[in-house]
Protein backbone atom coordinates (compact mmCIF):
# COMPACT_ATOMS: atom_id res chain seq x y z
CA UNK A 1 0.00 0.00 0.00
CA UNK A 2 0.93 3.52 -0.87
CA UNK A 3 2.64 5.36 2.07
CA UNK A 4 -0.47 7.94 2.03
CA UNK A 5 -2.77 5.32 2.03
CA UNK A 6 -1.12 3.86 5.13
CA UNK A 7 -1.60 7.10 6.75
CA UNK A 8 -4.80 7.59 5.87
CA UNK A 9 -6.08 4.85 7.34
CA UNK A 10 -3.99 5.18 10.44
CA UNK A 11 -6.21 8.54 10.59
CA UNK A 12 -9.36 6.70 9.92
CA UNK A 13 -8.98 4.32 13.03
CA UNK A 14 -7.88 7.15 15.39
CA UNK A 15 -4.67 6.49 15.73
CA UNK A 16 -3.38 10.03 14.52
CA UNK A 17 -5.68 11.05 17.32
CA UNK A 18 -5.40 9.33 20.25
CA UNK A 19 -5.91 11.03 23.54
CA UNK A 20 -2.89 11.17 25.46
CA UNK A 21 -3.05 11.34 29.05
CA UNK A 22 -1.97 15.17 29.90
CA UNK A 23 -0.19 14.75 32.98
CA UNK A 24 1.80 11.97 31.01
CA UNK A 25 5.76 13.23 30.82
CA UNK A 26 6.26 12.76 27.03
CA UNK A 27 10.11 13.02 26.92
CA UNK A 28 10.35 10.27 30.26
CA UNK A 29 7.69 8.10 28.14
CA UNK A 30 10.09 8.86 24.81
CA UNK A 31 13.63 7.40 26.92
CA UNK A 32 11.55 4.77 28.36
CA UNK A 33 9.99 3.06 25.42
CA UNK A 34 13.35 3.42 23.47
CA UNK A 35 15.21 1.60 26.10
CA UNK A 36 12.43 -1.04 26.31
CA UNK A 37 11.98 -1.74 22.41
CA UNK A 38 15.84 -0.66 21.88
CA UNK A 39 15.29 1.51 19.45
CA UNK A 40 17.52 4.63 17.99
CA UNK A 41 16.10 7.85 17.61
CA UNK A 42 17.68 9.92 14.75
CA UNK A 43 16.70 13.36 14.27
CA UNK A 44 17.46 15.92 11.42
CA UNK A 45 18.40 19.30 12.16
CA UNK A 46 15.32 20.69 10.46
CA UNK A 47 12.73 19.33 13.04
CA UNK A 48 11.86 21.18 16.46
CA UNK A 49 14.33 21.89 19.04
CA UNK A 50 12.60 19.34 21.08
CA UNK A 51 12.83 16.97 19.02
CA UNK A 52 16.86 17.26 18.24
CA UNK A 53 17.47 17.16 22.19
CA UNK A 54 15.49 13.99 22.48
CA UNK A 55 17.45 11.97 19.58
CA UNK A 56 20.28 9.77 19.83
CA UNK A 57 21.90 11.77 17.31
CA UNK A 58 21.44 14.61 15.10
CA UNK A 59 22.57 15.06 12.05
CA UNK A 60 22.23 16.32 8.25
CA UNK A 61 21.20 14.23 5.75
CA UNK A 62 24.39 12.06 4.99
CA UNK A 63 25.09 11.81 8.66
CA UNK A 64 22.31 10.07 9.32
CA UNK A 65 22.36 7.88 6.55
CA UNK A 66 25.45 7.26 8.03
CA UNK A 67 24.19 6.57 11.94
CA UNK A 68 21.24 4.59 10.26
CA UNK A 69 23.99 2.47 8.59
CA UNK A 70 25.77 1.65 11.94
CA UNK A 71 23.11 0.88 14.25
CA UNK A 72 22.73 -1.55 16.62
CA UNK A 73 19.37 -0.83 17.44
CA UNK A 74 16.96 -3.28 16.40
CA UNK A 75 14.29 -0.30 15.95
CA UNK A 76 15.19 3.17 14.07
CA UNK A 77 13.30 5.89 14.52
CA UNK A 78 13.33 8.74 11.67
CA UNK A 79 12.68 12.09 13.05
CA UNK A 80 12.71 13.66 9.47
CA UNK A 81 11.26 13.21 6.29
CA UNK A 82 10.22 10.56 4.40
CA UNK A 83 13.47 9.97 1.93
CA UNK A 84 15.25 10.29 5.16
CA UNK A 85 13.56 7.21 6.76
CA UNK A 86 13.01 5.45 3.26
CA UNK A 87 17.12 5.82 3.11
CA UNK A 88 17.71 3.96 6.49
CA UNK A 89 15.31 1.23 5.50
CA UNK A 90 17.26 0.58 2.16
CA UNK A 91 20.76 0.37 3.60
CA UNK A 92 19.13 -1.49 6.56
CA UNK A 93 16.17 -3.37 5.40
CA UNK A 94 16.38 -5.94 8.76
CA UNK A 95 15.36 -3.07 11.03
CA UNK A 96 11.89 -1.55 11.57
CA UNK A 97 12.09 1.69 10.50
CA UNK A 98 8.95 3.84 11.87
CA UNK A 99 8.71 7.97 11.31
CA UNK A 100 6.24 10.17 13.13
CA UNK A 101 4.23 10.78 10.41
CA UNK A 102 4.09 9.10 6.88
CA UNK A 103 2.71 12.37 4.87
CA UNK A 104 5.91 13.78 5.74
CA UNK A 105 7.23 14.10 2.62
CA UNK A 106 9.94 16.34 0.71
CA UNK A 107 9.25 19.14 -2.20
CA UNK A 108 11.71 18.16 -4.20
CA UNK A 109 11.30 14.92 -3.99
CA UNK A 110 8.11 15.04 -5.20
CA UNK A 111 9.73 17.34 -7.85
CA UNK A 112 10.98 14.00 -9.74
CA UNK A 113 8.68 11.84 -10.63
CA UNK A 114 9.90 8.28 -11.18
CA UNK A 115 8.11 7.48 -14.94
CA UNK A 116 8.54 11.19 -15.63
CA UNK A 117 12.42 11.07 -14.52
CA UNK A 118 12.57 7.69 -16.71
CA UNK A 119 11.46 9.19 -19.63
CA UNK A 120 13.87 11.96 -18.83
CA UNK A 121 16.38 9.82 -19.01
CA UNK A 122 15.93 8.05 -22.08
CA UNK A 123 17.29 10.85 -23.75
CA UNK A 124 20.28 10.57 -22.13
CA UNK A 125 21.22 7.06 -22.94
CA UNK A 126 25.43 8.24 -22.55
CA UNK A 127 25.02 9.82 -19.50
CA UNK A 128 25.15 8.39 -15.94
CA UNK A 129 22.72 9.54 -12.93
CA UNK A 130 24.01 11.65 -9.61
CA UNK A 131 21.02 11.68 -7.36
CA UNK A 132 20.75 14.40 -4.00
CA UNK A 133 18.95 11.72 -1.37
CA UNK A 134 16.41 14.27 -1.41
CA UNK A 135 14.61 11.68 -3.87
CA UNK A 136 12.19 8.78 -3.71
CA UNK A 137 13.82 5.52 -3.74
CA UNK A 138 12.17 4.60 -7.18
CA UNK A 139 14.67 7.30 -8.48
CA UNK A 140 17.02 6.35 -6.45
CA UNK A 141 16.77 3.01 -8.43
CA UNK A 142 18.15 4.56 -11.59
CA UNK A 143 20.71 6.12 -10.38
CA UNK A 144 24.59 5.51 -10.11
CA UNK A 145 25.51 6.97 -7.47
CA UNK A 146 23.59 9.40 -4.41
CA UNK A 147 25.40 12.56 -3.29
CA UNK A 148 24.40 14.95 -0.02
CA UNK A 149 25.23 18.37 0.03
CA UNK A 150 28.00 17.38 2.22
CA UNK A 151 29.61 15.14 0.00
CA UNK A 152 28.32 16.37 -3.67
CA UNK A 153 31.82 17.93 -4.99
CA UNK A 154 33.39 15.00 -3.90
CA UNK A 155 30.77 12.65 -5.33
CA UNK A 156 31.07 14.28 -8.84
CA UNK A 157 34.32 14.98 -8.81
CA UNK A 158 34.87 10.57 -8.53
CA UNK A 159 33.80 10.59 -12.31
CA UNK A 160 36.10 11.13 -14.40
CA UNK A 161 36.31 14.98 -16.07
CA UNK A 162 34.99 13.87 -19.55
CA UNK A 163 32.02 11.64 -17.79
CA UNK A 164 28.44 12.75 -19.02
CA UNK A 165 25.98 13.23 -16.07
CA UNK A 166 22.29 13.89 -15.33
CA UNK A 167 22.31 15.46 -11.83
CA UNK A 168 18.36 15.08 -10.30
CA UNK A 169 16.41 16.08 -8.59
CA UNK A 170 17.58 19.87 -6.82
CA UNK A 171 18.74 22.54 -10.24
CA UNK A 172 19.81 24.96 -7.81
CA UNK A 173 22.08 22.37 -6.08
CA UNK A 174 23.15 20.74 -9.25
CA UNK A 175 24.16 24.76 -10.97
CA UNK A 176 26.31 25.54 -7.68
CA UNK A 177 27.98 22.30 -8.10
CA UNK A 178 28.62 22.43 -11.70
CA UNK A 179 30.28 26.11 -11.05
CA UNK A 180 31.88 24.57 -7.92
CA UNK A 181 33.75 21.89 -10.37
CA UNK A 182 33.41 23.62 -14.14
CA UNK A 183 30.97 20.25 -15.45
CA UNK A 184 28.23 20.65 -17.59
CA UNK A 185 26.31 18.05 -15.71
CA UNK A 186 22.53 18.05 -17.45
CA UNK A 187 19.85 19.15 -14.91
CA UNK A 188 16.33 17.91 -13.95
CA UNK A 189 14.10 21.22 -13.14
CA UNK A 190 13.75 20.59 -9.21
CA UNK A 191 13.79 22.37 -7.02
CA UNK A 192 12.82 23.13 -2.83
CA UNK A 193 10.39 25.32 -1.73
CA UNK A 194 11.98 26.86 1.35
CA UNK A 195 15.02 27.33 0.09
CA UNK A 196 13.63 29.10 -3.22
CA UNK A 197 11.49 31.52 -0.80
CA UNK A 198 14.23 33.95 -0.12
CA UNK A 199 14.00 37.09 -1.42
CA UNK A 200 17.67 38.63 -2.63
CA UNK A 201 16.36 42.31 -2.11
CA UNK A 202 15.20 41.53 1.26
CA UNK A 203 18.73 39.92 2.16
CA UNK A 204 20.59 42.99 0.71
CA UNK A 205 18.33 45.51 3.37
CA UNK A 206 19.34 43.30 5.84
CA UNK A 207 23.01 42.88 5.39
CA UNK A 208 22.78 46.79 4.86
CA UNK A 209 21.29 46.83 8.33
CA UNK A 210 23.53 44.32 10.02
CA UNK A 211 27.13 45.42 8.40
CA UNK A 212 28.96 43.31 10.95
CA UNK A 213 27.00 39.70 10.15
CA UNK A 214 27.85 37.44 8.05
CA UNK A 215 25.47 35.84 5.30
CA UNK A 216 25.11 32.50 4.97
CA UNK A 217 23.32 29.93 2.99
CA UNK A 218 22.25 26.01 1.91
CA UNK A 219 23.24 25.42 -1.67
CA UNK A 220 19.28 24.54 -2.40
CA UNK A 221 18.79 28.16 -2.72
CA UNK A 222 19.06 30.35 -5.70
CA UNK A 223 22.51 31.43 -7.33
CA UNK A 224 21.27 35.09 -6.64
CA UNK A 225 21.40 34.38 -3.01
CA UNK A 226 24.13 32.68 -3.28
CA UNK A 227 26.03 35.11 -4.81
CA UNK A 228 25.81 36.83 -2.01
CA UNK A 229 27.24 34.20 0.54
CA UNK A 230 30.23 34.12 2.25
CA UNK A 231 30.00 30.58 3.19
CA UNK A 232 28.02 27.89 1.29
CA UNK A 233 26.78 24.33 2.91
CA UNK A 234 25.06 21.49 3.72
CA UNK A 235 23.25 22.23 7.61
CA UNK A 236 26.10 20.59 9.56
CA UNK A 237 28.93 22.61 7.23
CA UNK A 238 26.77 26.04 8.24
CA UNK A 239 26.85 24.73 11.46
CA UNK A 240 30.29 24.13 11.65
CA UNK A 241 31.24 27.32 10.30
CA UNK A 242 29.76 29.66 12.70
CA UNK A 243 31.30 28.03 15.16
CA UNK A 244 34.65 28.41 13.52
CA UNK A 245 34.00 32.14 12.67
CA UNK A 246 35.30 35.18 14.29
CA UNK A 247 32.15 36.55 13.31
CA UNK A 248 29.11 37.24 16.16
CA UNK A 249 26.47 37.80 14.17
CA UNK A 250 24.86 35.50 10.81
CA UNK A 251 22.03 36.10 8.64
CA UNK A 252 21.06 32.22 8.29
CA UNK A 253 19.05 31.23 4.88
CA UNK A 254 18.25 27.68 5.50
CA UNK A 255 15.36 26.14 7.39
CA UNK A 256 15.15 27.74 10.74
CA UNK A 257 15.30 24.60 12.44
CA UNK A 258 19.48 24.74 12.45
CA UNK A 259 19.42 28.04 14.85
CA UNK A 260 18.44 25.50 17.53
CA UNK A 261 21.55 23.99 17.10
CA UNK A 262 23.26 26.91 16.12
CA UNK A 263 22.19 28.89 19.18
CA UNK A 264 22.89 26.10 21.53
CA UNK A 265 26.76 25.59 20.44
CA UNK A 266 27.28 29.52 20.06
CA UNK A 267 24.90 31.12 22.98
CA UNK A 268 26.68 34.49 23.07
CA UNK A 269 26.03 34.78 18.88
CA UNK A 270 23.31 36.19 17.03
CA UNK A 271 21.54 34.15 14.50
CA UNK A 272 18.60 36.14 12.32
CA UNK A 273 17.07 34.02 9.66
CA UNK A 274 16.81 35.09 6.21
CA UNK A 275 13.92 37.07 4.82
CA UNK A 276 11.84 34.79 2.01
CA UNK A 277 9.62 37.19 -0.06
CA UNK A 278 6.11 36.42 1.45
CA UNK A 279 5.97 38.33 4.31
CA UNK A 280 2.87 35.97 5.50
CA UNK A 281 3.97 32.78 5.47
CA UNK A 282 6.52 30.64 7.83
CA UNK A 283 8.48 30.21 4.65
CA UNK A 284 11.59 29.61 6.53
CA UNK A 285 10.42 26.76 8.28
CA UNK A 286 10.03 23.29 6.08
CA UNK A 287 6.00 21.95 6.79
CA UNK A 288 6.97 19.02 6.44
CA UNK A 289 9.72 18.55 8.61
CA UNK A 290 7.31 20.31 11.22
CA UNK A 291 4.71 17.61 10.88
CA UNK A 292 6.64 15.98 13.49
CA UNK A 293 5.50 16.57 16.79
CA UNK A 294 6.84 15.03 20.57
CA UNK A 295 2.98 13.49 20.74
CA UNK A 296 3.16 11.83 17.06
CA UNK A 297 7.18 10.47 18.24
CA UNK A 298 5.43 9.15 21.29
CA UNK A 299 2.25 7.47 19.58
CA UNK A 300 4.32 5.98 17.01
CA UNK A 301 6.62 4.35 19.51
CA UNK A 302 4.21 2.97 21.67
CA UNK A 303 2.55 1.20 18.54
CA UNK A 304 5.36 0.89 16.04
CA UNK A 305 3.52 2.97 13.46
CA UNK A 306 3.66 4.15 10.45
CA UNK A 307 6.43 2.09 9.85
CA UNK A 308 7.96 2.23 6.24
CA UNK A 309 8.56 -0.22 3.96
CA UNK A 310 9.77 -1.01 0.39
CA UNK A 311 9.31 -3.50 -1.93
CA UNK A 312 12.73 -5.89 -2.04
CA UNK A 313 13.58 -5.41 -5.80
CA UNK A 314 13.38 -1.47 -4.81
CA UNK A 315 15.62 -1.94 -1.62
CA UNK A 316 18.17 -3.91 -3.56
CA UNK A 317 18.34 -1.95 -6.65
CA UNK A 318 18.17 1.39 -4.18
CA UNK A 319 20.74 0.88 -1.84
CA UNK A 320 23.92 0.29 -4.67
CA UNK A 321 23.96 3.81 -5.39
CA UNK A 322 23.64 4.66 -1.44
CA UNK A 323 26.58 2.28 -0.91
CA UNK A 324 28.79 3.59 -3.18
CA UNK A 325 28.12 7.23 -2.22
CA UNK A 326 28.91 5.90 1.69
CA UNK A 327 31.92 4.21 0.40
CA UNK A 328 33.43 7.66 -1.42
CA UNK A 329 32.70 9.81 1.88
CA UNK A 330 34.87 7.50 3.90
P1 LIG B 1 21.38 18.64 4.65
O1 LIG B 1 21.86 17.35 4.09
O2 LIG B 1 22.31 19.78 4.38
O3 LIG B 1 21.04 18.50 6.09
O4 LIG B 1 20.05 19.07 3.86
C1 LIG B 1 18.86 18.38 3.97
C2 LIG B 1 17.74 19.10 3.38
O5 LIG B 1 16.65 18.61 3.27
C3 LIG B 1 17.96 20.45 2.92
O6 LIG B 1 16.76 21.03 2.59
FE1 LIG C 1 12.70 18.84 1.27
FE2 LIG C 1 13.11 21.46 1.22
FE3 LIG C 1 12.03 20.34 3.38
FE4 LIG C 1 14.63 19.94 2.80
S1 LIG C 1 13.64 21.85 3.36
S2 LIG C 1 13.14 18.38 3.43
S3 LIG C 1 14.54 19.88 0.54
S4 LIG C 1 11.12 20.42 1.32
Amino acid sequence: MENLQVQEQLEKIGFIDEKIDPTLKLVDEINRLKKEKNAVILSHYYVEGELQDIADFVGDSLQLAQAAAATEAEMIVFVGVHFMAETAKIINPSKKVILPDLKAGCSLAESAPAEKFAAFKQKYPDHQVISYINCTADLKTMTDVVCTSSNAVKIVESFPKDAKLIFAPDKNLGNYINSQTGREMVLWDGACMVHEKYSVEKIIELMDAHPDAEFIAHPECEKPVLLLAKHIGSTSSLLNYVQQSPATKFIVATESGILHQMKKACPDKIFIPAPSNDSTCACNDCSYMKLNSLQKLYICMKHELPEVSLPKEVIDKARVPIERMLEISK
